[in-house]
């Protein structure tokens, strides 16, 4: 494929397949979708702490970590990169720039997924249009969204980092669930009650599904 500014895609010696073939697994994305503290992060860990233990290739891609690099905000990268590169290319949590980092770990987790990598992502993902383009961009069955569905009640009593409470204050402007939407996924794969159950039940689920799809043996 060429486009207007000249780049050439390339097509690899070792295939997706030849991959697979190797590990005894296929490649996916499971995205974990869900609010501030909704235990998306727990989960992830829980899932990738028990594949590895069956000897499959997992790797966790979190909200929280990915914005101290990747995605990092203006101000991390204001001090190497100088005023206009970090306005131009750091994230914050604005419409455009949630998008914007949706977009880039989704690109991401589908290289993890073709390298043959179970890549599990744990991101608020707010916004169903962005979830949606990174579904769009995979193949049928690679992504696999998973819907933490924790009330917004029990996110706030956990409160894990004091965020709920700086965004009632009103501290923080633009906090998912209190002043900027949470869309729920209309027809997710999985759907998730964090609030009433483990996270090693909810992972049990999560593990049936990737058996039942023949994700893992
Ligand atoms: S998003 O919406 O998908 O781009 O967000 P994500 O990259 O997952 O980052 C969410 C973590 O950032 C912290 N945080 C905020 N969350 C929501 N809204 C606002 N305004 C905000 N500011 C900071 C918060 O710690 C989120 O972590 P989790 O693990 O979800 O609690």
């Amino acid at each position: 494929m060429t486009n207007d500014t000249n780049v050439t895609w390339h097509e690899h010696q070792v295939a997706r397949s030849d991959r697979e073939a190797m590990k005894g697994h296929k490649g996916c994305v499971v995205w974990f979708t869900g609010l501030s503290g909704s235990g998306k992060s727990t989960l992830a860990n829980t899932l990738d702490h028990r594949l590895h233990g069956h000897r499959l290739h997992s790797a966790v891609l979190d909200g929280d970590n990915v914005r101290h690099a990747l995605n990092a905000s203006p101000s991390m990268l204001r001090s190497v990169h100088g005023d206009d590169f970090a306005e131009r290319f750091g994230l914050g949590f604005s419409a455009i720039d949630r998008e914007e980092n949706i977009r880039r770990i989704g690109a991401v987790a589908q290289l993890f997924s073709q390298a043959g990598i179970i890549a599990l992502t744990a991101f608020i993902s707010p916004y169903r249009q962005d979830r949606d383009r990174v579904r769009a961009t995979m193949a049928p069955g690679e992504f696999i969204e998973v819907f933490v569905d924790t009330p917004i009640e029990i996110c706030e009593q956990r409160d894990p980092k004091g965020l709920y409470k700086k965004a009632r204050a009103g501290e923080i402007k633009g906090f998912t669930g209190i002043d900027d939407p949470y869309e729920q996924p209309l027809s997710p794969e999985l759907t998730l009650y964090a609030g009433q159950k483990s996270p090693g039940e909810l992972v049990d689920e999560v593990i049936q599904y990737l058996q039942e799809r023949e994700i893992v043996r």
